[in-house]
C-alpha cells in the first residue's frame, strides 16, 4: 500500500509486470503515435527506423539505466536522490527535471483535452469534421470564441483522471491504472494497424516504409532521431528516476530496461505502419505535429468505411497513451513535496492539478483564441513575440530536457562514478555490457546531448 506521509515506509511496485507497464506507459505517448510516423516518413522509411533503433539500443537504454540507477540507489524523490548520491551536490538536477515535468504536463494535459474533444467529435459530429477539418480544428482552439471545451472542460476531465490516479498512490493508482490502460492500448493499436495495412492501396505506403531510402541519411536526420528517442523514452524529466526509486533491489534493471525500450520502439514502429499506409491509400500528405494528427487524418477517416468509428478509436488510443504519460509526469513533483515538506499526498496532488490547469490553459488559448492571440501577434507586422505555447515547448524540449539529461550523464558518469553506479545496476553480481555502458554514460551520451543542444538552440534543427 502506498503511504501518504514521507515518514512512512516508501512505496514499491507490487510486481515486475506492474513496473514494466507503468514505465512503458510513461514512454508510450503522443510522441510514439503522432510524432514518430511523420518523422519516419521524412527520414526515408526503414532508413530512419534502423537509425532510430540503433540510437535507442545504445544511447537510449544507457541513459535510461543511468536514471534508474540514481532512483533505486537514492530511494527518494529525484531532488533528494541526486543530493544523497552526490553528497549534498546535484540536487538541482532533480529539481530542474521536476520543473520541466511540471511545465510539460501543463500543456500535455491540454493536448489530452483536445484528444478527448476529438473522440466526441468523431462519435457525434463526424460530418462537421469532414466538411472542414481545418476549420473544425481552429474552431476547437478558439478562433471563433472562447474554447470552453478544449481549453477548460476536457483538460479538467483529463487532469482529474491524472490527479485521481496519483492520489491513490504508486501501487493502487499508477500500477493498477497501467495494468488496465496498457493492454487496452496494445489491443487498439493492433486493430487499427491491421485495418490500415489491409486498406486497398496500402501497399504503396508499406513498401515506402519497408524500403530504406539511404539518401535521406544526414546529420539532421540523425539529430531528429536522437531527439525523438529522448522524448519517446521520457528521458531527462526525472520520470525514470522517480519510477526507479520504487523498484526493489531484486529486480533485474538491465532486462527490464531492454523490455521497456523494446515495447516503446515496437509501438512507435507499429504506429508508423498504422498511419503511413492509411495516408498513402487515401492520398493524404503525411506530415508532422498537431495539424497532421488533427487535420490531415480527417481525410483518411472520411474515406474509410465506418471511418468515424475508426477515428474515435484512433483518438481513444491517443488518449490512453497520453494519460499514462501524464500520470508519470505528476508523480515526481508530488513525491518531492510529500517527502521534503511532509505534505499530505492528496492535498499536494489537488494543488498541482489546479496549478497545472492554470498554466496550461494559456497553451490552448495562445493557439487561436483571438483576444489572447492579439497580445502576441501584431496583425500588421506579424509575429512580435513567439506564441506562448511555442515558447513553452521550445523552453522544455530544446533547453530544459537536454540540459537535464546532460547533467544526469555527467553526474552518473563522473560525480557518482560510472563504475560505482554500475554496481547499482548489477543483478546477482552480473551486468552484461558493463564496459559499453560506462563508455556511453561518460563520453558518448554527453557528447551526443551537446550536439542535440547546439543543433536545437543555435541552428533550430530537429
Ligand atoms: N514519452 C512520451 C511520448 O512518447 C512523452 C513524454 C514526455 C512522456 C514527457 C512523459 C513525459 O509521448
Amino acid at each position: 500500500m502506498e503511504k501518504s506521509k514521507g515518514t512512512q515506509p516508501r512505496a514499491q511496485w507490487a510486481s515486475s509486470l506492474g513496473f514494466i507497464l507503468a514505465t512503458a506507459g510513461s514512454a508510450v505517448g503522443l510522441g510514439n503515435i503522432w510524432k514518430f510516423p511523420g518523422k519516419a516518413y521524412e527520414g526515408g522509411g526503414a532508413a530512419f527506423i534502423i537509425v532510430y533503433i540503433l540510437i535507442v539500443a545504445f544511447l537510449g537504454m544507457s541513459i535510461m539505466l543511468a536514471e534508474f540507477a540514481v532512483g533505486r540507489r537514492g530511494q527518494k524523490n529525484p531532488a533528494a536522490a541526486f543530493e544523497k548520491i552526490g553528497h549534498g551536490r546535484g540536487g538541482w538536477i532533480g529539481k530542474l527535471s521536476l520543473i520541466t515535468a511540471f511545465i510539460i504536463l501543463s500543456y500535455y494535459s491540454q493536448v489530452g483535452g483536445w484528444v478527448l474533444k476529438y473522440i466526441e467529435g468523431y462519435l457525434m459530429e463526424s460530418g462537421t469534421i469532414y466538411a472542414d477539418p481545418t476549420g473544425y480544428f481552429l474552431g476547437m482552439l478558439g478562433s471563433s470564441g472562447m474554447p470552453w471545451q478544449s481549453a477548460v472542460i476536457y483538460p479538467v476531465i483529463f487532469l482529474a483522471m491524472v490527479v485521481f490516479t496519483i492520489i491513490r498512490g504508486v501501487e493502487e493508482g499508477i500500477e493498477r491504472m497501467s495494468k488496465i490502460l496498457m493492454p487496452g492500448l496494445f489491443l487498439l493499436l493492433i486493430v487499427l494497424t491491421v485495418r490500415a495495412v489491409t486498406l486497398p492501396g496500402a501497399a504503396e505506403g508499406l513498401s515506402y516504409l519497408l524500403r530504406p531510402d539511404w539518401s535521406k541519411l544526414s546529420f539532421q536526420m540523425v539529430l531528429v532521431a536522437l531527439g525523438q528517442a529522448f522524448y519517446s523514452l521520457s528521458l531527462g524529466m526525472a520520470i525514470i528516476t522517480t519510477y526507479g526509486s520504487y523498484v526493489s533491489r531484486r529486480e533485474n534493471l538491465v532486462k527490464h530496461t531492454a523490455i521497456i525500450c523494446s515495447l516503446d520502439t515496437v509501438v512507435a514502429i507499429m504506429a508508423a505502419f498504422m498511419v503511413i499506409p492509411a495516408v498513402f491509400a487515401m492520398g493524404v500528405q503525411p506530415g508532422m505535429g498537431g495539424s497532421f494528427a488533427f487535420i490531415s487524418l480527417a481525410e483518411v477517416f472520411r474515406q474509410m468505411p465506418m471511418g468515424n468509428l475508426f477515428g474515435a478509436a484512433f483518438y481513444l488510443l491517443l488518449f490512453l497513451a497520453a494519460l499514462t504519460s501524464a500520470i508519470s509526469l505528476l508523480e515526481g513533483p508530488v513525491a518531492y513535496f510529500v517527502e521534503t515538506f511532509g505534505c499530505d499526498r492528496k492535498k499536494v496532488t489537488c494543488c498541482f492539478g489546479i496549478a497545472l490547469f492554470a498554466l496550461g490553459i494559456f497553451y490552448t488559448l495562445s493557439q487561436a483564441y483571438l483576444p489572447l492571440k492579439g497580445i502576441w501577434f501584431d496583425g500588421a507586422n506579424g509575429l512580435i513575440f513567439p506564441p506562448f505555447g511555442d515558447f513553452m515547448e521550445f523552453l522544455t524540449d530544446r533547453l530544459m530536457v537536454p540540459v537535464g539529461a546532460l547533467a544526469l550523464c555527467l553526474f552518473v558518469g563522473w560525480r557518482w562514478g560510472a563504475s560505482e553506479a554500475s554496481r547499482e545496476i548489477e543483478h546477482n553480481g552480473r551486468f552484461p555490457l558493463r564496459a559499453i555502458w560506462i563508455a556511453m554514460v561518460k563520453f558518448i551520451a554527453p557528447l551526443s546531448i551537446v550536439v542535440i543542444l547546439i543543433g536545437g538552440l543555435v541552428f533550430g534543427l530537429a
